[in-house]
């Protein structure tokens, strides 16, 4: 099917090609009166007003390119709100998974619920995360804790996968929570020594994520996990920094992962790793809002520094119970101090680039795939209204998949 987007005031952009740094986050591309025309799953040409089978009148209109959620926890089932209420009273996290809530309560609840219980549930946050502007997304297990449960949540995920329009990677996130009777350790060994093999192997994921926190596992473990993922061709992550600095953004951009997340405790002297190196910072301000965390990331000395800075919701029953990229973006500018250009680079190419799909999705160009945000608006209001409903239509792999009521009459074919 061809699809043509026409006569948007703007359409903007990340402009060149790969991971985006330092003074050229803030530079987008905007064109104005062109068309966006997809021919199949692909964007074939910008500008040229040629004829196609469904059509879009796009005027009053911004056109972006759809959101990449670089960093979630799908697919997990049920929420954990009494929990919030808790921390909302002043317990902290580190209390309630100490107590065996928190990720031990997520992984009984994935255990005690059914693959179909779990995969509708996570159909559930695909939809929620379509509708705002997400056609591109980031799977991740953490709450099997045992060999077999690690593959049931990646192979549902996978389940998942194939049922949504959006594109998905999936990570192993086996070292989240030490499961009880083991050691850190004992629990790494298994991971690296029988888990990822058999993950990568049914091609289940292409990346490995570890938890570096004191209530968590330390740096030996995620060398231990880096070891292994290199060996097999997987990407390495790390939940970095977050409750406190264990030193994990610079051991990454030392050893080469492809992103360093969180980053609330990361130091300035970090910052300089980062910048000298391609691991992303992976900004979730989602989780900061949540956890009414003071302590924010160095995001603006990372922007000056020339790190590859992304966004992502964190999308988890915990710490961060957000679907939506456009207000991950005002939370980003509101609290971390990105402009509106930067935080819209960081949930798009950037973001791409943490997931390896930087040549495929995150820009508007030809040969990318066809994931388009139509917003009712011009641009600067996407962060400064993030409440308002402003997204009229979604085009996620050449599809129309989200057309607004009041934008029906705008489609013809
Ligand atoms: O990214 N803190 C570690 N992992 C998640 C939270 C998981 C949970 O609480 O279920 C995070 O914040
Ligand atoms: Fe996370």
């Amino acid at each position: 099917m061809s699809a043509s987007i026409k006569g948007a005031d703007s359409v903007i952009t990340a402009g060149g090609t790969g991971a985006v740094r330092g003074e050229r986050m803030a530079e987008l591309d905007i064109s104005h009166d062109i068309d966006v025309v997809c021919e199949e799953t692909t964007i074939a040409s910008l500008g040229t007003h040629a004829p196609a089978e469904v059509t879009l009148d796009a005027s009053g209109c911004t056109v972006l390119p759809g959101f990449v959620d670089c960093h979630t926890h799908l697919p997990f089932y049920g929420w954990r709100a009494d929990e919030d209420m808790a921390r909302l009273s002043g317990v902290r996290y580190e209390t309630i998974h100490r107590q065996e809530g928190g990720i031990f309560r997520s992984k009984k609840l994935l255990e005690e619920a059914t693959d179909q219980e779990i995969i509708d549930f996570g159909l559930y946050q695909a939809a929620a995360m379509l509708r705002a502007g997400t056609t591109t997304f980031e799977t991740k297990s953490g709450y099997g804790l045992s060999v077999e449960a690690e593959l049931r949540q990646l192979r549902l995920a996978a389940r998942v996968t194939e049922l949504v329009p959006q594109s998905v990677v999936s990570t192993c996130l086996a070292a989240h929570a030490v499961p009880p009777g083991y050691t850190e350790g004992q629990w790494t060994g298994e991971v690296a020594g029988s888990l990822i093999p058999q993950a990568a192997e049914q091609g289940l994921c292409s990346a490995v994520d570890i938890y570096v926190e004191t209530i968590a596992f330390a740096l030996e473990h995620a060398a231990r996990l880096a070891e292994t993922a290199k060996s097999l061709g997987l990407a390495m992550r790390i939940h970095a920094d977050q409750l406190e600095n264990g030193q994990s953004a610079a051991f990454a951009a030392r050893w080469g992962f492809r992103s360093a997340d969180h980053l609330n405790h990361t130091s300035l002297d970090a910052v300089d790793d980062l910048a000298a190196s391609d691991t992303a910072a992976v900004l979730l301000p989602g989780a900061t809002f949540t956890l009414r965390q003071n302590k924010k990331p160095p995001a603006r000395d990372l922007i000056q520094a020339g790190a590859i800075v992304a966004l992502g919701t964190d999308l988890n029953p915990g710490t961060s119970p957000l679907h939506s990229m456009p207000f991950v973006m005002a939370l980003a500018c509101r609290t971390y101090g990105l402009r509106p250009a930067e935080a819209l680079v960081a949930a798009t190419a950037n973001s791409a680039y943490v997931l390896g799909l930087e040549d495929r999705v995150g820009r508007i160009a030809p040969g990318y795939r066809a994931d388009l945000v139509i917003v009712d608006a011009s641009f600067d209001h996407l962060v400064y209204r993030p409440d308002a409903d402003l997204i009229g239509a979604v085009v996620c792999g050449g599809e129309f998949v989200y057309v607004r009521d009041d934008f029906k009459d705008r489609l013809s074919n």
